[in-house]
């Protein structure tokens, strides 16, 4: 892991819980000069932290601001791989967008694209996402995972069952996933995942898996048209979420249930996606680029498809659509 000098005064500062910090005592640790130090402070206040300087005693970290920078994830995360190389934005088109040059350039298992807004956020379908500016987690992990490009679709239910443990987690809430990979609470859609290949016919290069989650936006900030059907962490629990700790989680979360699924298949995950869904026994609808079918869900196989009966009692797999309960 490769930490600046200024992420590790920012961690100094942040795991001293208030306490002061002396600024001869960092200079000695970091092996640098006492002007080199106050020049990283000033530059980690630009970034909007509020340090206090105490007389004769030190540094004190009065306030952090809500970012999802890498000196506000690294000192929560928890994994051995993913999010130890974060690439980080104010502002980008697409992390997914990003985030495919990098893997074609060969950015390492685990990386991690994220921005604080995107002006260009793509959902699945070819559909545009909402990606108001320091509101939600807007990030995109390249994976290299040693699995055949035939099971690749799986880590889509992987992801969702990752990322609905961690939100589960961190906010006490009880989100249920839709087939795929949306995530609900209360019916309506605070994550989505859209899982994107770099492969040949027998190896997978890479797998994308962008993950777009509302967390503290109010309703206003959604685009009028889907304000009936999307929501946020903060409108269900009526709490500011710690963004960064989620993002910690979530990839704590990814690395367990990735490692899982290369170690043990797919059946373990799938018990999981099971327990947490809301699809299963219903009644849905779901649109495909060539037709639109109805019926019961009835499950999922052991490769992830649907299964739905239809009313002519047909059993039909279905491998990519939108789902409508
Ligand atoms: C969906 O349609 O449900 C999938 C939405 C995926 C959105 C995320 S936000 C981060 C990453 N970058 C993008 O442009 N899209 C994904």
């Amino acid at each position: 892991m490769n930490i600046s000098i200024k992420e590790k005064i920012l961690s100094t500062l942040i795991n001293a819980k208030g306490e002061p910090v002396s600024g001869q005592k960092l200079a000695d640790e970091l092996h640098i000069s006492r002007t080199m130090i106050w020049k990283h402070l000033k530059s980690i206040e630009e970034d909007g932290y509020v340090i206090e300087a105490i007389k004769k005693k030190g540094y004190i970290l009065q306030s952090i601001p809500d970012l999802v920078t890498p000196e506000q994830i690294l000192p929560k995360l928890n994994t051995k791989q993913l999010g130890r190389n974060i690439d980080y934005y104010t502002s980008c088109t697409s992390t997914q967008i990003i985030a495919a040059d990098k893997a074609r350039q060969g950015a390492s298992h685990g990386t991690v694209i994220i921005s604080e807004e995107q002006t260009a956020g793509k959902g699945r379908l070819e559909r545009s996402w909402d990606s108001t500016a320091n509101k939600g987690i807007w990030m995109s992990v390249i994976i290299r995972p040693n699995i055949s490009p035939e099971f690749a679709a799986q880590f889509t239910l992987v992801s969702a069952v990752a990322i609905n443990q961690a939100i589960q987690e961190v906010t006490n809430l009880t989100p249920q996933i839709k087939w795929p990979n949306d995530i609900l609470i209360n019916g309506k859609k605070v994550t989505g995942i859209l899982t994107e290949l770099q492969a040949d016919m027998d190896i997978v290069h890479s797998i994308i898996i962008g993950i777009g989650v509302n967390v503290n936006q109010e309703l206003s900030a959604f685009d009028e048209s889907i304000q009936n059907i999307a929501t946020s962490l903060k409108m269900e629990n009526g709490e500011e979420v710690d963004r960064s700790l989620l993002v910690a989680k979530i990839l704590y979360y990814l690395e367990k249930y990735g490692d899982l699924y290369v170690e043990k298949g797919f059946e373990p995950i799938k018990i999981l996606w099971e327990s947490h869904n809301c699809t299963i026994g219903k009644r849905i609808r779901a649109t495909m680029l060539r037709e639109t079918l109805e019926g019961v869900a009835l499950g999922i196989t052991k490769d992830g498809v649907l299964e739905l009966r239809l009313d002519s009692g047909e059993i039909r797999g279905i491998y990519s659509a939108d789902i409508h309960l």
